[in-house]
């Protein structure tokens, strides 16, 4: 697992946005797995920014959502499909028919989280997946307990999920209950996982994930198991890691043999 400690969460974001950047305009058809949420805003922002000025073109990209609520229609304000609608969708070149938002409103959920699953095989598997993580070490909506084998299907929600989510919604009753999401082991499929974490209330969570033990307690700890995990946090996110100061060695090391390219 590759740590890599930026200084705000502005850096860490630019950093992040750095990555997806280089792997869109290495591989032209690149196939992204997206998440929502507070964290990859920022990311999104740069992109959108780097789009504009030219540098950047996502023509030929496919994307993949990691979850999305039960029973909120697309066009809800707090779906994921609205989210990735105003966050990036609607702001650069994707084609519409090639971006996946797992469909919370399916009759038959199962057999979507099966054909969603065919979606990502049939494109050739994800290239690039970006991640969050709850506070309870989770990452898409796998939360504690998950089989870390786990494919995408329905979750239930815990507690403390629906708490952090009710500040989109307004109020916790508000908030499903249920989400189809990815499972651990589609998103350990993907060529790169690069997850992004920032802010002192995933201090605990990061620290579990990169330097505790591999648990289904903590879903993001299965990324110990993946050959190229990036993780990307801001000092804030770093200050319970223990190695933190090795992390930030290597990383000077690494820079210099591998630059992420400026955009
Ligand atoms: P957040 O969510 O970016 O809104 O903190 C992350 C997550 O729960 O995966």
């Amino acid at each position: 697992m590759r740590v890599i400690i930026e200084t705000d969460a502005d850096a860490a974001a630019r950093l992040a946005a750095r990555w997806i950047a280089n792997t869109v305009c290495d591989k032209q058809d690149a196939v992204l797995g997206l998440a929502t949420g507070g964290t990859p805003v920022r990311c999104y922002e740069y992109l959108i920014q780097w789009y504009r000025e030219g540098k950047l073109s996502f023509a030929g990209v496919r994307t993949f959502n990691l979850d999305e609520y039960v029973g909120l229609v697309p066009d809800h304000p707090e779906s994921y499909h609205r989210f990735m609608r105003e966050h990036l969708f609607d702001h650069v070149d994707l084609k519409p028919e090639n971006t996946r938002v797992p469909d919370g409103m399916a009759s038959d959920l199962e057999s979507a989280c099966r054909a969603y699953e065919e979606a990502i095989r049939g494109s050739g598997g994800i290239d690039l997946q970006l991640l969050g993580i709850g506070r309870d070490g989770h990452i898409a909506f796998n939360e504690p307990g998950s089989s870390l084998a786990s494919r995408t299907r329905v979750k239930h929600l815990t507690e403390e999920t629906i708490r952090d989510n009710a500040r989109f919604f307004g109020s916790e009753s508000q908030v499903p209950r249920l989400a189809v999401t990815m499972g651990v082991g589609t998103i350990l499929e993907a060529r790169c996982c690069l997850l992004l974490a920032t802010g002192n209330h995933k201090a605990e969570a990061v620290a579990a994930m990169a330097e505790g033990p591999v648990t289904a307690s903590v879903t993001a700890s299965a990324l110990q198991f993946h050959p190229q995990a990036v993780v990307i946090v801001d000092e804030a996110a770093a200050s319970k890691l223990q190695r933190g100061e090795y992390y930030r060695t290597v990383e000077a090391a690494q820079r210099q043999r591998l630059p992420v390219r400026e955009f």
